[in-house]
């Protein structure tokens, strides 16, 4: 089995992420004069064959670029619904949900935005040659890699549905009909071609050229809607951060359609009027305080959080210190509050925990802190016909049931609803946090909507517990997203009795095998040193020199 490389100090450049082979990849490129954002577009491109579970071509993502000029950059490069999906598209005759068609093969997919990202990535900031940050992903998926041991026992664990679909097979299970283990040489030449047409053609041979023909061409044969009209149109999105503080900190998040930027800091605001006590993050009164103010803005998330291109979302008011001051006045600090009584007016969307994070940082300071996923782990399961690649199942992160009514007989507003072109709602948080102007930590998570808890978590250990990042990061991490009514906490992580008081206090609590996956980089203030910890909780590997 490989080993882990889970921790490493440098002075010049670092990247963590779930991947030796994609931290390495990051840091190549570092070494070889580039930027944290070539680093990041060479990551991104190697987790793309090295970790098929969430790294990808036919997914996307958001990177939070943080330059040590001080200029800071959201960029988007979130799916997008095709032009033909409707609200109800995923709907059968009778009003429910198609599990089918909501999870897997070519309906389900929204217009990747991965490669359309990175390339608007390395045009604004990029100093590298384009071919140069793909080339390492080239070489792994023409030469092959060993799966990590985190890839291959997903292969297996989604063996039945990956073997729905011949290409898919073809792609990730030997000729004795088992998928690639840690000890199999695994090959993937169709992805190896269609890297090295993205690395002569850039983004354009991908959204108009001829992979866009052969790409449109399965999916349309296999009944899904994206055409060719909708790759060409794809939108990469610059946008402004959302900027917030805590304590002495700065803390920079990822704006809609990422709910990740905006929850983080409405918690944070609430949690200022809360006084937690700043000496043990694991005192059941905090732990309580800190459920609560979940509760509370994951209420808000579902009541109003969609795509700002195609919807008024108040986002000022909800970052506001009135509301966090209302909210924090509303916290009973004995008992858990229903979720029921608070307000169900509104839908909740199901996002999943197959998402990919890492975190760069150069010699001069730029950060990059990255999210990207294909939803599901190996997203639709679907392989793109000689592509290589695996397609997203990105729209059901839309609330993909309009008709869903409430006891009161009322249909919900809605803000997350499926419609033409629209960007559907995200947990993903990539987060980078300053103190006084200077980078200290780059940080984000995939885990869906835990992700927003998770990074919460890392940030207050970090800031307000003073925690070192690898004591921070392997501290047991709880998460409540308001619906369904229940504190998610890491099984074999708490104490006993740390549960049994949470549940007097009247929260429901139920066990999961782990909450995130936090490959996060400290800047120590006093010493400029870049300390790179990968979460130990899946797979992971710093790099650094
Ligand atoms: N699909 C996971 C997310 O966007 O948060």
């Amino acid at each position: 089995m490989r080993p882990q490389q889970l921790s490493v100090k440098a002075q010049q450049g670092a990247v963590v992420s779930i991947d030796e082979y994609a931290s390495k990849a990051g840091v190549q490129v570092l070494k070889q004069g580039g930027n944290a954002v070539d680093a990041a577009i060479a990551t991104a491109f190697a987790l793309a064959v090295t970790h098929p579970f969430a790294g990808n071509l036919g997914g996307g993502g958001f990177m939070l670029i943080r330059l040590a000029s001080g200029e800071e950059v959201a960029l988007d490069f979130r799916e997008m619904a095709p032009a033909r999906a409707t609200a109800d598209m995923f709907l059968k005759a009778d009003g429910t949900v198609d599990y089918e068609l909501s999870n897997f093969g070519y309906l389900v997919a929204g217009v990747p935005g991965t490669v359309k990202g990175l390339e608007a990535a390395w045009r604004k900031f990029g100093s590298l040659p384009w071919a140069n940050l793909i080339q390492p992903a080239i070489d792994l998926a023409h030469h092959g890699i060993y799966l990590n041991a985190y890839d291959a026992a997903s292969l297996v664990r989604h063996q039945k549905d990956l073997a729905r679909f011949p290409e898919t097979i073809k792609t990730f299970f030997k000729l004795d009909g088992f998928p690639y283990g840690t000890s199999d040489l695994f090959r993937q030449p169709n992805l190896a071609a269609t890297l090295a047409g993205i690395a002569q053609g850039g983004a354009a041979w991908f959204y108009e050229g001829e992979m866009a023909d052969r790409f449109i061409a399965d999916v349309q044969a296999n009944g899904g809607i994206i055409n060719k009209a909708d790759l060409k149109d794809y939108e990469v999105k610059f946008r402004e951060p959302i900027k917030g503080t805590f304590g002495g900190y700065e803390i920079l998040g990822m704006p809609l359609p990422s709910a990740g930027g905006v929850g983080v800091q409405q918690m944070l605001n609430v949690l200022k009027y809360l006084n937690l006590d700043e000496h043990n993050p694991l005192e059941v009164p905090n732990l309580h305080l800190l459920l609560e103010t979940m509760r509370y803005v994951f209420l808000d998330r579902a009541t109003y959080l969609g795509d700002t291109d195609f919807g008024k979302v108040p986002v000022a008011e909800l970052l506001s210190e009135g509301h966090a001051a209302a909210i924090a006045a509303k916290i009973d600090r004995q008992r858990a509050t229903p979720s029921q009584l608070l307000f169900e007016d509104v839908q909740v969307n199901n996002e999943n925990l197959e998402t990919t994070h890492f975190s760069v940082i150069d010699k001069q300071g730029n950060l990059v802190s990255a999210t990207l996923t294909l939803e599901e782990a190996f997203g639709s399961k679907a392989v793109v016909k000689g592509l290589g690649f695996l397609l997203n199942c990105e729209m059901h992160d839309f609330n993909i049931n309009p008709r869903q009514v409430n006891f009161q007989g009322i249909t919900p507003a809605n803000p997350n609803g499926i419609a033409p072109h629209k960007r559907m709602l995200s947990s993903m948080t990539p987060t980078v946090v300053l103190k006084d102007g200077k980078p200290f930590l780059v940080t984000g998570s995939p885990g869906g909507r835990s992700i927003l808890n998770v990074v919460l978590q890392v940030i207050l250990a970090t800031t307000l517990y003073k925690l070192p990042l690898q004591r921070a990061l392997a501290l047991p991490r709880l998460s409540h997203h308001w619906m369904p009514d229940v504190v998610y906490l890491e099984k074999g992580r708490w104490e006993a009795e740390t549960v049994q008081a949470l549940a007097s206090q009247g929260h429901s609590v139920a066990e999961v095998d782990f909450l995130g996956d936090a490959h996060s980089i400290f800047i120590d203030p006093v010493t400029g040193l870049y300390e790179a910890e990968a979460d130990t909780r899946r797979a992971g590997w710093a790099e650094g020199y």
